[in-house]
């Protein structure tokens, strides 16, 4: 589904446009994405769940990757949105995507925002707490409108992932507790409050899933608790949110199913969790799964060093500030020279950043052509949680993003300027040079 292919100058060509050319003409490091691929995507999603029996929705996750132009795309393909922040709400809200199709989740949303979400009018809230639930109420209840919730749920699942970005294990920040019977507590309490109407649940196990194992222990746990409120207290679950964490391929150790068998697989849990009974509307909300393989960063090479005999290290434009996963989940990434795509490999190299500090690395051990000073490179899958986990650690600028589709480019973030960076800088005027 990518577009992406070596052209007849052995330049990489991603959406129909020549990278080289994209480097000359917006600098490095760039962040290119490929639209085709996220509309694919999304549709691989959609299309799959259309072959199922079940009534769905599906959400994208914008902590993944969120612009105002991925949530144009995001509502011309009719998924929901899911937001975690004020920033999110606001950059979705600026993109003119409906209220009502955005969700907010978060386990500490702000009285803020929780203010600026329900005057925005948004679909529903994902509860996390019961400190969430009881301001929720009582904000609602003072408009006299009322919240419409899912309730988030630690089904005791622990997906096989990074320990950091595992989620559905019990000791987790996340959710009511599922064993000690927190969550019926929170349906009670939903069920008897003046500014909550309860349409069902939320549980998300985890990232970077390769099997479909977690995902069908975590549907059996949740259509039991469904069971048991509509047994116990008559409640009918309407929405079922399954959560996201569907993987992707970084490199060849990474083999992810193909979104038709993760659906497949969930459309099998429900059928067999709700046996006989009315089964909810299914949601999922990935985010990598969307954007992940779409995304490929471009950066210049510049200075090399030779550890002999042990390491020979390649520095790039960029590092953790634009790329922190190396470093903060040792995640692995392929590249490959941009300018010279054609070119066998011949060296063993490691890519390092820019920043001041050791682990800044981007790949440990790359097999790349002999790499020189200036080449081109191009490091693949990089489209989720790099964008919106980039940082100016060091000062460095964030840099640009451009969407590629169909032979053309359109920058949709500018690259940062060293005048931006001192955009929230104030000098008290007894620092001021000159004025002691
Ligand atoms: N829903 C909820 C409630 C989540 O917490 C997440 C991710 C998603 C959906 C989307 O998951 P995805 O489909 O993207 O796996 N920064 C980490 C990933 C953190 C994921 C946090 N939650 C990384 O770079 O790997």
């Amino acid at each position: 589904h990518g577009t992406s292919r070596i052209n007849e100058q052995g330049h990489l060509e991603i959406g129909g446009c020549d990278t080289v050319k994209l480097a000359e003409q917006y600098g490095t490091p760039l962040y290119m994405v490929d639209e085709a691929h996220i509309r694919n995507r999304m549709r691989q999603f959609v299309d799959a769940f259309e072959q199922t029996c079940l009534s769905y929705q599906v959400a994208y996750a914008s902590k993944a990757f969120s612009t105002l132009a991925m949530c144009r795309i995001v509502d011309e393909e009719g998924l929901l949105l899911d937001v975690v922040s004020d920033g999110e709400l606001y950059t979705a809200l600026q993109a003119g995507f409906p209220p009502e199709r955005i969700y907010f989740h978060g386990n500490n949303k702000t009285l803020a925002e929780l203010d600026m979400a329900l005057a925005a009018g948004v679909g529903l809230f994902v509860v996390d707490n019961f400190t969430e639930l009881t301001r929720l109420d009582r904000m609602a209840t003072e408009q006299e409108s009322k919240a419409r919730i899912l309730l988030r749920t630690t089904p005791g699942v622990e997906a096989h992932t990074h320990d950091y970005i595992q989620t559905g294990q019990e000791d987790s920040k996340f959710g009511f507790d599922y064993q000690s019977g927190q969550v019926i507590e929170a349906v009670q309490y939903a069920l008897s409050s003046s500014g909550l109407e309860l349409l069902g649940f939320h549980c998300h196990i985890g990232s970077q899933i390769f099997e479909t194992e977690g995902f069908s222990l975590a549907i059996g746990k949740m259509a039991d608790l469904c069971k048991e409120c509509l047994e116990s207290l008559g409640f009918q679950t309407t929405i079922l949110n399954l959560g996201g964490g569907f993987g992707i391929r970084y490199n060849d150790q990474d083999q992810p199913l193909p979104v038709s068998n993760y659906v497949q697989a969930i459309e099998d849990g429900v059928r067999k969790g709700f046996q006989g009974r009315e089964i909810p509307e299914i949601w999922v909300e990935p985010g990598r799964s969307i954007v992940g393989e779409a995304g490929t960063t471009l950066y210049t090479v510049g200075t090399m060093k030779e550890v002999p005999g042990v390491r020979k290290y390649i520095a790039v434009d960029g590092g953790m500030n634009d790329n922190p996963r190396t470093a903060l989940y040792q995640a692995s990434y392929e590249a490959m020279l941009a300018n010279r795509g054609a070119e066998p490999p011949t060296e063993t190299v490691s890519i390092a950043g820019k920043l001041c500090e050791s682990g800044d690395m981007l790949i440990w051990d790359a097999t790349l052509p002999n790499v020189k000073d200036g080449d081109l490179l191009a490091v693949s899958c990089t489209g989720a949680y790099n964008y919106s986990m980039s940082n100016n650690y060091n000062r460095v600028r964030r840099p640009a993003v451009v969407f590629l589709y169909e032979g053309k480019s359109d920058l949709v973030v500018r690259r940062e300027s060293l005048l931006d960076l001192l955009q929230n800088d104030q000098l008290p005027d007894r620092l001021k040079k000159g004025q002691a």
